[in-house]
């Protein structure tokens, strides 16, 4: 199986030591289900080993990849602050309870009324993404009698080698401001002349669903070497270095098996070397993983609507959900690991394209999949869909969203329900 928390017994998909054919005849279908004991076992692999290697560090949660109130709570009982790109998610984490002096607040088009409800709310950190905002947060902030905390996004210049759309740590990006082209330097002097902003460090972010470590050591280097070269010009010592999110998952058995520990290992072992050479303190560390808290702690169950063959061509199987519930085929080409779950035993002889229940042909799941030929009413399931799946829905065609059943032991129970006909015309006037 493409993750050990899936297994099969008697014909049917288990996952998280549940039966899933059962869940999807309980709760209905589309269903995403969530493995609670996953999400805080991935929280514990970068808690634990974070703060064993780093003298001062702390991870947190990229709340982009599955924001819910449920997850907030979770990711704060695992000791971890988290990340937020919107007033939606801020509100959302401060709705679960989730301590402000942890959040940190991303994003490089945060509006006056964003940041007003951010200091508002008493979030931890801003990252400032570039000049205007930082004049905004300096005005805002003066107006409120108050210092406040923020790291500056800067791009260290490397292409990380993933997809186009979630590469963002190359000079020619929308985020932050590159160190190459000598704007950073003014950036930061800038930052550290006004009265009412704290600036604790620096934040770097080069990527998604990355493999190489390669370019973890890389954006360490030269963040690195910039705090250096801003101790020596400027007489700054930064007390924080966040190098962003990015360890990549496993979609398919071709996808590698990251071992994170040992990934961290080698990244902390790599700063350490650095900033002694440098002769630099150590920063404290941060990352902001989100991919790979939520992902292989998720599936997607649906119900099979109609299998068509057209001979010389492909045949397609249809199911009740789709790009709406999971729009990452359709966006970047993803590829995910399908089963049937209710025929795991039989043979998995019909090659197909999984598509949804939307009026558009590009609403497919994933392409070539092997299965054994589906018939009306057997349940399919979608693999490693807990990032950025419910995340990124949407009510296009409205269709109504599905709900997240969190899986806990024996226990299992809904953390948002399912969006109802009556919730797709709720706010029409
Ligand atoms: N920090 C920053 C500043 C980011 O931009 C991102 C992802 C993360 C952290 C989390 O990265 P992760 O650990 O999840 O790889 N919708 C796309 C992914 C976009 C990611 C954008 N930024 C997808 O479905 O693949």
């Amino acid at each position: 199986m493409i993750c050990d928390n899936i297994t099969s017994t008697n014909g049917h998909l288990r996952f998280a030591g549940r039966d899933t054919v059962e869940l999807a005849e309980r709760y209905g279908t589309p269903l995403y289900l969530m493995d609670e004991g996953r999400i805080r076992h991935n929280c514990r692999v970068y808690r634990e080993n974070m703060d064993r290697l780093f003298p001062a560090a702390l991870p947190l949660y990229a709340s982009k990849a599955l924001s819910c109130k449920r997850l907030y709570e979770i990711v704060a009982e695992e000791g971890l602050g988290t990340d937020v790109v919107s007033p939606g998610e801020l509100y959302l984490a401060r709705s679960a309870g989730f301590p402000m002096e942890k959040v940190f607040f991303h994003g490089n088009a945060k509006t006056d009324a964003d940041i007003a409800f951010a200091m508002d709310c008493g979030v931890g950190y801003f990252i400032i993404d570039n000049p205007d905002e930082l004049q905004a947060v300096e005005r805002l902030a003066g107006e409120r009698g108050i210092r406040q905390k923020a790291l500056l996004r800067l791009t260290p210049g490397i292409d990380p080698h993933t997809f186009e759309a979630v590469s963002t740590g190359q000079v020619d990006s929308k985020f932050g401001i590159p160190i190459e082209t000598g704007q950073a330097l003014p950036f930061v002097a800038r930052a550290l002349e006004l009265p009412h902003v704290d600036v604790q460090g620096l934040h770097a972010h080069v990527g998604s669903q990355v493999f190489d470590s390669q370019v973890f050591d890389d954006t360490a280097d030269i963040m690195l070497r910039f705090l250096g070269e801003l101790r020596e010009k400027l007489g700054y010592t930064a007390a924080m270095l966040n190098l962003g999110g990015g360890y990549g998952v496993r979609y398919t058995e071709r996808d590698p098996v990251v071992d994170i520990a040992g990934e961290l290992a080698h990244v902390a072992d790599h700063i350490r070397r650095r900033c002694r050479e440098l002769d630099l303190p150590m920063p404290a560390i941060l990352m902001e993983p989100g991919r790979s808290i939520v992902a292989d702690a998720g599936m997607t169950l649906y119900t099979v609507q109609s299998t068509k063959v057209i001979p010389g061509y492909r045949s397609y199987v249809s199911v009740d959900g789709g790009m709406t519930d999971n729009p990452r085929f359709a966006l970047y080409r993803s590829a995910y690991t399908v089963y049937l779950a209710n025929r795991m035993d039989e043979e998995r002889d019909f090659v197909c394209t999984v598509g949804g229940r939307c009026c558009e042909s590009g609403d497919v799941i994933q392409e070539d999949v092997a299965l054994p030929a589906p018939r009306r009413g057997d349940v399919l399931a979608v693999c490693t869909t807990g990032a950025y799946n419910y995340s990124m829905a949407s009510n296009y065609n409205s269709v109504p969203r599905p709900p997240i059943v969190m899986l806990d032991g024996e226990r299992d129970y809904v953390a948002v329900r399912r969006e109802t006909l009556r919730d797709l015309a709720a706010r029409e006037a």
